[in-house]
């Protein structure tokens, strides 16, 4: 039984195949009990005579429940082949990503109006592909393009990409997971391996520009680090595109003024500041070196990679692989 926040909650701004899952027909039966249940949560019976928004919810569930029941399963076909829609595995800041019944996911854009950030994430991804190519061990650190699919207007745009689901989190997740901050072992290997996916698109000539934890997908089992979200990167020196309401940005860009490395410099130590638990000093002041106001005055992410494995040798000595697990996957 849902609550009527709840059967709201999961109602209102839904669209049918995010609400009911892929319009498969052996979903139907989970479909139907899913839709019964939320039709008496908002029944007019069980909410008051004036609930405008219940009423309003209940009209939507009803309209919601018939279109996926004469939707066939989404396919997103581009030139090069279809691809299936099925679960909806994360919503991002622009997205949505799907897997589909093949290997790859989807990730698709919720509103039109934002088809050029995801244009804009093409190009960067080409980008580095094409420079991954010649630099194979920078290749780990980025997100594989596989097929885009472009669209006239009004339409929802989608990225087909390689999948990164079994065994990632995000570094969100992970922050969650340790409310208290991480150990400066474990925070090691991830930021030694963000840093050399920052300078790496620089390098490439590019700036990332939304370094925030929902970005960093990261393999704790295999310590890997994977920097995805490029909707915002732009070449260096250029204004960004558009800014996301979810990412706080150093103060350049909040004044105005473009997008360069020292802008990712910026926003990968804030994220360091920000899962680093507080007693671990020494890489806390190594961060705040790098959130300096003045762009100029921060380091490159090239120089920071040899600073920081000095810094590392000083602290923690010879590297030793340590074991990291989040909390409620530990002896899973
Ligand atoms: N290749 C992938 N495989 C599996 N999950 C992914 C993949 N890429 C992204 N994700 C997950 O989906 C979420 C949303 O993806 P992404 O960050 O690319 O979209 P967005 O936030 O809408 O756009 P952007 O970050 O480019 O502005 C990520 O936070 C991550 O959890
Ligand atoms: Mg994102």
């Amino acid at each position: 039984m849902f609550t009527r926040e709840e059967a709201l909650g999961l109602v209102e701004g839904a669209d049918p195949v995010d609400l009911f899952g892929p319009a498969d027909p052996d979903r139907r039966e989970q479909a139907h009990r899913l839709y019964r249940g939320l039709v008496a949560a908002l029944h007019p019976d069980r909410v008051a005579a004036d609930d405008v928004r219940a009423h309003a919810a209940s009209a939507d569930l009803t309209r919601l429940y018939h279109e996926w029941q004469h939707t066939g399963p989404v396919v997103l076909r581009t030139a090069r082949g279809s691809y299936r829609v099925a679960a909806r595995h994360a919503v991002g800041s622009v997205a949505n990503v799907y897997l589909t019944d093949g290997p790859h996911v989807v990730k698709v854009v919720r509103n039109p109006a934002l088809t050029p950030l995801l244009r804009a994430e093409w190009d960067a991804l080409r980008l580095l592909g094409r420079f991954t190519d010649e630099h194979t061990w920078l290749r780990p650190y980025y997100p594989r393009l596989v097929d885009t699919g472009d669209v006239g207007r009004g339409e929802r745009a989608f990225t087909v990409l390689e999948p990164l689901v079994d065994g990632f989190v995000t570094l969100a997740d992970v922050r969650r997971a340790f409310p208290g901050g991480l150990d400066g072992r474990d925070y090691a290997w991830m930021h030694r391996r963000l840093l050399r996916a920052v300078a790496g698109a620089h390098r490439a000539g590019l700036v990332h520009g939304a370094i925030v934890a929902d970005n960093v997908l990261v393999h704790p089992e295999q310590h890997g680090i994977v920097l995805a979200g490029w909707s915002f990167a732009v070449a260096a020196g250029q204004p960004p595109l558009a800014t996301a309401k979810s990412v706080d940005y150093p103060p350049e860009v909040a004044a105005g003024r473009p997008l360069t490395p020292a802008t990712d410099v910026h926003m990968a130590h804030a994220l360091m500041l920000d899962l680093l638990a507080e007693d671990e000093i020494r890489q806390r002041r190594f961060a705040a070196g790098c959130v300096q106001d003045v762009p100029e005055r921060r380091p490159d992410a090239a120089d920071l990679l040899d600073e920081y494995d000095e810094l590392l040798d000083e602290l923690y000595g010879a590297r030793v692989f340590r074991p990291f697990a989040l909390p409620d996957t530990k002896g899973a």
